[in-house]
């Protein structure tokens, strides 16, 4: 499974990509916004030159021609960008047209499976389904990964990758990998949160002090 991280803030990001386990970010105009940037351009430009993999840049109009108009622009950024269009049927246009020109796209706010099934038609790059969004209003976010995976697993020549988004917990992550979600786009501190285990500290401090006891040094050893 891919891992993306679901942030703006190009420190965070900086920091996420040291481990060496970042394929990726994805940013919404909340981040944005959030990350306090005044040059939305320069900060993908730059994240852009932090991560290798996709970086999805979200459109801000919600008409045909001048979302076209932002997505190109955006595509022009950096090999690297994923221009991301709301799952509309003005997106959905987008979508088809920058597929179709070799542009990758990431179709947001997807929820529901006919919503995911239009984007893949489209020639979506990733789809990006909203976990967290729709357990918000009592529904179950992740029965509706499970229902476009196996969806999309009918059909090999479907290329659109399922990116779980809004995902507010460890538990959203594991449940997706187990169904074969392909991506997953993450807050900084869910994936901090990832590497988190009370047995695993109190292990390491064991196993700390009882090495302190040998009176050894692995580096000084002859
Ligand atoms: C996806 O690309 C969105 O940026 C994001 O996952 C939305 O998450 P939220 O519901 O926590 O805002």
């Amino acid at each position: 499974m891919k891992f993306f991280v679901d942030t703006a803030d190009i420190a965070e990001i900086k920091d996420l990509a040291s481990t060496g386990l970042l394929d990726g970010v994805t940013t919404n105009p909340s981040l944005v916004a959030k990350s306090g940037a005044k040059n939305f351009i320069a900060l993908i430009e730059e994240i852009c030159g932090v991560v290798d993999g996709p970086v999805s840049a979200e459109v801000a109009a919600t008409d045909y021609p001048t979302m076209l108009k932002e997505g190109q622009r955006l595509a022009k950024i950096a090999k690297n960008v994923a221009v991301k269009v709301p799952l509309t049927p003005d997106g959905l246009k987008v979508c088809k047209v920058l597929s179709d020109d070799g542009t990758m796209v990431n179709v947001t706010l997807c929820f529901s499976a006919a919503q995911a099934i239009l984007a893949a038609k489209a020639g979506a790059t990733f789809v990006s389904p909203f976990v967290g969004r729709l357990d918000d209003i009592g529904q179950d976010g992740l029965n509706l990964i499970s229902e476009i995976v196996e969806i999309y697993n009918q059909y090999p020549a479907i290329e659109t990758e399922v990116l779980v988004a809004s995902v507010r917990n460890p538990v959203h992550l594991v449940e997706s990998a187990k169904m074969g979600a392909h991506v997953a786009t993450i807050p900084p501190a869910v994936i901090r949160q990832l590497y988190s285990h009370p047995l695993t500290e109190k292990g390491l401090a064991t196993f700390v002090s009882d090495w302190a006891k040998t009176g050894q040094s692995i580096l000084d050893a002859a």
